[in-house]
Formats: structure tokens, C-alpha cells, sequence
């Protein structure tokens, strides 16, 4: 009998083994919720349910196929097909530093890393699967059984579903390129000539302020605006949110880093190239009236080809190629 308890309070506390997050120099803590705290088992499990082409509706598409790790988790088409090759409308994101981050989507249309799971696995764009039936799947596989019993002592339902899913995903850090190295390592041979005249492009306030958007550990203030890529948008952001007219145009600051990865670019996969982005910044801009004014709308900024250059250098030394072929996010 005792040795029946002892066994019993030793699985218990394997299933409940914490996941350490290594959180990278110059970080602040990340954002846990207290009913979803990390453990070795909740990893495990939603990182078998992020590759799983089970949870879509004719078991076609996983999570990965439009979130690969050699795209930093996002894609490399202009905008995604679901499943029956059904096209979303937007660009896929990557996935990185999400515990940094509280608002989802270009529109930051959900504020938590567990509920974003619903929209994918519902949507008729992307995984078209009932929760019902996702949980169905779920409950007459032995193996997830057993680990939804691990991960949360209960059968698989909709609620340890995004749990899980969002555990793997607080998982995937970012915070080892050469940016980090010379900004928050203090190692100041990071840079070459190159990209330290880029970095301080980026960060200075006479030709352009990147920075006034793209701050703070994971390049984004987290709020949402419009960077004057269109006279007049297709796709009105976050106004399809809110309904308000003063947010037609405007997305969620999106992160840089790992960005030489993740072409093409903007919510709608508009611009192919680094290049395209930063003669995008660089030129007279589009004037819509809901246009940040730290960006350039109605006039030329001159950025020479040389500043163009060590902008574009700048940005790939935000690369972190330890995140991109890290094994532990792999299937
Ligand atoms: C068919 C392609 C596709 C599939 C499959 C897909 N996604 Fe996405 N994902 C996208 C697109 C496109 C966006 C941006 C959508 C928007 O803004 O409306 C996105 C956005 C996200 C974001 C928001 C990131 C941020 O920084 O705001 C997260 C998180 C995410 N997806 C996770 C997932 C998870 C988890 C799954 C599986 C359950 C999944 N995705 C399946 C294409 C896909
Ligand atoms: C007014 C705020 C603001 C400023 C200033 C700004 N950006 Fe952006 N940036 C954004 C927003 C918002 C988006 C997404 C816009 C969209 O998709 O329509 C974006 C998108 C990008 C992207 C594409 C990201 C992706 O994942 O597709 C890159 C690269 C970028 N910005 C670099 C820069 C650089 C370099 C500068 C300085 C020259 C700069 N930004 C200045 C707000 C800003």
C-alpha cells in the first residue's frame, strides 16, 4: 500500500515537473497566466498538438504548415490556404516572444494566446474543424488520453486544448542575434560598420524613428498604427475591430526580429523584399489620413542608397539563427 502511494505521489510530481523559460538578458518577466502555469508535460502535449494535422477538418493542414520554424514560424507565401486550398486574407505571423506580447492577430482582435487557438482550428480559411469534433478526435486517440491526463489531469476538452497549444508557444524565445549581443550583452564588437551605422538610423531622430514604433524587447510598443502603405485599405485593421473610423489602416506593430526570415511583408504580404520595405518607408508615402506622423506621407525622406544598405544590414542582425534551427521546437 505505502509503496502504491509513494508511486502514485511520484507521478504526481513528474506531471507537474515546471518548464523553466530561459529568458534572455534585458528581458522583463513574461506573461504566464496563473491558471496555465508551465510544465514539461503542457509543453509537450501542445507541442504534439501544433504539429498534428489531426486538429483540421480533413486532417490536411496542422498549425506548422502555415507557422514552419524555418520562417520563424510564419510562412513564406503571401497569404495562406487552409484547408481544400481555401485562401485567408492576410499574412501569417511569426511566432516568437509571445509571452512579451498581450493582443493577437494584425487587429489584435483577441488579448489572450490561449483563445487566439479557436480562431485557426474554426476558421473555414484555416483549419475548419468543430471544437466538437476536435475534442472527439482528441478523446478516441489513447495517446492524447494520456497526455491531456498528464498535462492537466482531465480528458481532453476544448479549454486544456488552448492551454496546451499556448504553453508550447510561450516556449518559442528569441533573444540571441547580434542585436542582442551589442544592446543588451554589451558586447560592442557585435556590429560591424555597416550595422552600427543602421542601428543608429533606426534608433536616431533625424531621418527616420523607427523606434518610435518598433520598441522595447520584441521591436513593438504593442499598439496598433497605420504606417501609410495604402491610400486607401482594403483590409481595415484594426477598425474591424472597434468600428472606428480613426482605426481604418492601422495593425498591430509587428515584431522585427528573425525578419530576414519571414517575407513577405506586411498584413497582406504586400512588399517581397527588405529592399521594398524600406523604400516604402524611404519614399513619399501614400498621405491616408490616418497615417502616423512618424512616418514620411507627403514628402521625400533622403535616405541615401548607403542608409537604405545599413538599415537592410541592421535588420538581419536581428536574426537568431539558435531560434530558427533550435531542436526543441521541432516536430
Ligand atoms: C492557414 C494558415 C494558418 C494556420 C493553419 C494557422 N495560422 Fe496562425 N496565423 C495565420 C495568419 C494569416 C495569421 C494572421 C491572422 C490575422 O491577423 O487575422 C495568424 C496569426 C497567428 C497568431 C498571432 C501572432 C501575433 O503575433 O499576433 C498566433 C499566435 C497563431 N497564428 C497561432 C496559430 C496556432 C496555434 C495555429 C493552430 C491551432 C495556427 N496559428 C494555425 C495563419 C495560419
Ligand atoms: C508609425 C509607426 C511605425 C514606424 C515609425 C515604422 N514602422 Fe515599421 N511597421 C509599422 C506597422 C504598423 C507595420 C505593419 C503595417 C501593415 O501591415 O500594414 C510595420 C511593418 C514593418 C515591417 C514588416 C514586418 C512584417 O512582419 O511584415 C518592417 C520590416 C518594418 N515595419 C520596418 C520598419 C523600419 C525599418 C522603420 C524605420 C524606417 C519602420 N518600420 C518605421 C509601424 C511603424
Amino acid at each position: 500500500m505505502a509503496v502504491l502511494v509513494f508511486l502514485a505521489s511520484m507521478t504526481f510530481e513528474l506531471n507537474r515537473k515546471p518548464y523553466v523559460l530561459k529568458i534572455p538578458v534585458g528581458f522583463p518577466a513574461p506573461l504566464i497566466p496563473a491558471d496555465n502555469e508551465l510544465t514539461v508535460a503542457r509543453v509537450k502535449l501542445g507541442k504534439k498538438l501544433f504539429y498534428d494535422k489531426i486538429l483540421s477538418f480533413d486532417t490536411s493542414i496542422s498549425c506548422s504548415s502555415c507557422h514552419m520554424p524555418e520562417f520563424s514560424f510564419s510562412d513564406n507565401r503571401t497569404v495562406s490556404p487552409g484547408v481544400k486550398q481555401v485562401m485567408g486574407d492576410r499574412n501569417s505571423m511569426p511566432l516568437i516572444n509571445l509571452a512579451w506580447s498581450n493582443s493577437f492577430f494584425w487587429d489584435g482582435g483577441v488579448s489572450s494566446l490561449e483563445m487566439q487557438v479557436l480562431k485557426p482550428l474554426t476558421s473555414h480559411t484555416e483549419m475548419n474543424l468543430l471544437l466538437r469534433e476536435a475534442v472527439y478526435r482528441l478523446k478516441t486517440s489513447k495517446d492524447y488520453v494520456k497526455l491531456f491526463e498528464k498535462a492537466y489531469q482531465c480528458e481532453p476538452n476544448p479549454n486544456a486544448l488552448f492551454k496546451a497549444i499556448a504553453s508550447f508557444e510561450r516556449t518559442l524565445i528569441s533573444g540571441n542575434s547580434k542585436f542582442d549581443r551589442y544592446f543588451y550583452q554589451k558586447d560592442s564588437t557585435a556590429f560591424n560598420a555597416s550595422e552600427k551605422r543602421g542601428y543608429l538610423l533606426f534608433f536616431g531622430n533625424d531621418k527616420v524613428h523607427c523606434v518610435s514604433c518598433h520598441s522595447g524587447v520584441n521591436f513593438s510598443n504593442n499598439t496598433f498604427q497605420n504606417n501609410g502603405l495604402y491610400a486607401e485599405y482594403k483590409d481595415e485593421g484594426r477598425a474591424r475591430i472597434t468600428g472606428h473610423k480613426n482605426d481604418i489602416g492601422k495593425f498591430k506593430v509587428p515584431t522585427l526580429r528573425n525578419i530576414a526570415y519571414t517575407a513577405p511583408y506586411m498584413h497582406d504580404g504586400s512588399l517581397k523584399t527588405l529592399e521594398e520595405v524600406i523604400n516604402h518607408y524611404s519614399s513619399a508615402g501614400t498621405g491616408h489620413f490616418n497615417a502616423s506622423l512618424h512616418v514620411h506621407t507627403g514628402s521625400q525622406l533622403e535616405l541615401t542608397a548607403q542608409d537604405k544598405n545599413d538599415l537592410i544590414n541592421f535588420l538581419k542582425a536581428l536574426n537568431d539563427d539558435d531560434f530558427i534551427r533550435n531542436p526543441a521546437y521541432r516536430q
